[in-house]
């Protein structure tokens, strides 16, 4: 007895597997996130996150060319302030980091790329939340928010930020900045929601990144890892929000979220790769236990495979480059 149906026929040569490969990366799903801060004369290196920096202006400028060389899709810019303060005047200053770092980009990177920015306060408070504060301080006030969100998009549309990341979870917050790019005659600028965003340890290394001056967690705005259904809630209200783009984040540990909301999205479904995700990748690599090429290119075509159209990870112009 030998058996007639045999699925490895197809995995026998490297040809025939790439011919039947379900899903295949292209550098232009990838978007790179990163780091700009105020005040640095030469770029910082992170320590949990080997290979990324915060970046001055002009270094910014020169790896988002390397990006757009790379056919890297797009590029997701976070900036760390010199000053913070309760409001986080700095995100909607048109003179804060962020927002000189967006117009020097958009200049530099042409049409090469889309160029976009992390709306959402938490690099620029001196408490370290996503929002404004409660009167007594214990939790962010959701309404008041709204309006420092409308601020900064304007702020960000004004720069020329291309598509805004929306990743501060605050209730109503795609329709609050979609109202007010409208009426500003920002009508297209296209509005990314982190919509099933869950309060993950998995950030871990990016408040290193940004040295975030955070105690305490998120859990009272970002959702409960314990939920796979309210994910779609999320989605759904963002989208009749006025959504482009919806997201999940962290990606590897949330693929079967990814997979549902990909399954009932009408707009395009992204992921985020975040930085724990990758550091574990590295500290492994590094330490000898794991591929690191494997485990990257593994990490993000299984993320694809689950369902994103595009994927956020700090590996994009590495990866880009394997792809090519
Ligand atoms: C919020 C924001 C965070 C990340 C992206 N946008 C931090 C948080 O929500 O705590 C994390 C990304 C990563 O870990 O790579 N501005």
């Amino acid at each position: 007895m030998i058996p007639t149906i045999r699925p490895r026929r197809l995995r026998a040569t490297p040809a025939l597997r790439g011919l039947v490969a379900e899903t295949r990366l292209h550098p232009r799903d990838l978007v790179l996130p990163m780091f700009v801060r105020e005040g640095l004369s030469e770029p910082l290196p992170i320590g949990s996150m080997p290979g990324v920096v915060q970046h001055t202006i002009d270094s910014l400028k020169g790896a988002v060319s390397e990006a757009a060389a790379a056919g890297v899709g797009g590029v997701m810019l976070f900036g760390i302030p010199a000053e913070r303060d309760g409001r986080g005047s700095a995100a909607d200053d048109p003179h804060g980091i962020l927002n000189l770092a967006t117009s020097a980009v958009r200049a530099e990177a042409g049409d090469a790329l889309v160029v976009q920015t992390d709306l959402c306060l938490d690099e620029f408070t001196d408490h370290g939340h996503c929002g404004v504060l409660s009167a007594d301080g214990g939790s962010v006030d959701n309404d008041a928010t709204l309006d420092r969100y409308r601020a900064m998009a304007l702020a960000q549309a004004e720069a020329g930020s291309e598509l805004l990341g929306l990743s501060g979870m605050m209730d109503g917050q795609v329709a609050a900045v979609r109202g007010a790019l409208d009426e500003a005659g920002f009508t297209d600028t296209a509005l990314l929601a982190y919509s099933a965003k869950y309060a993950s340890a998995f950030y871990g290394p990016f408040r290193e990144a940004v040295d975030s001056q955070l105690t305490g967690d998120r859990k009272g705005y970002q959702m409960d890892p314990a939920n796979r259904r309210e994910g779609l809630r999320e989605v759904e209200l963002d989208i009749s929000e006025g959504a482009d783009i919806v997201m999940v984040k962290p990606a590897m540990s949330y693929l079967d979220v990814l997979a549902d909301v990909a399954d009932v999205s009408t707009v395009p479904v992204w992921a985020y790769q975040v930085s724990g995700e990758a550091a574990m990748i590295e500290a492994a690599a590094a330490n000898g236990w794991i591929d690191r090429r494997r485990a990257i290119e593994e990490s993000v075509v299984s993320i694809k495979r689950a369902g994103a159209d595009a994927i956020l990870s700090y590996f994009a112009t590495e990866l880009a480059g394997w792809i090519r």
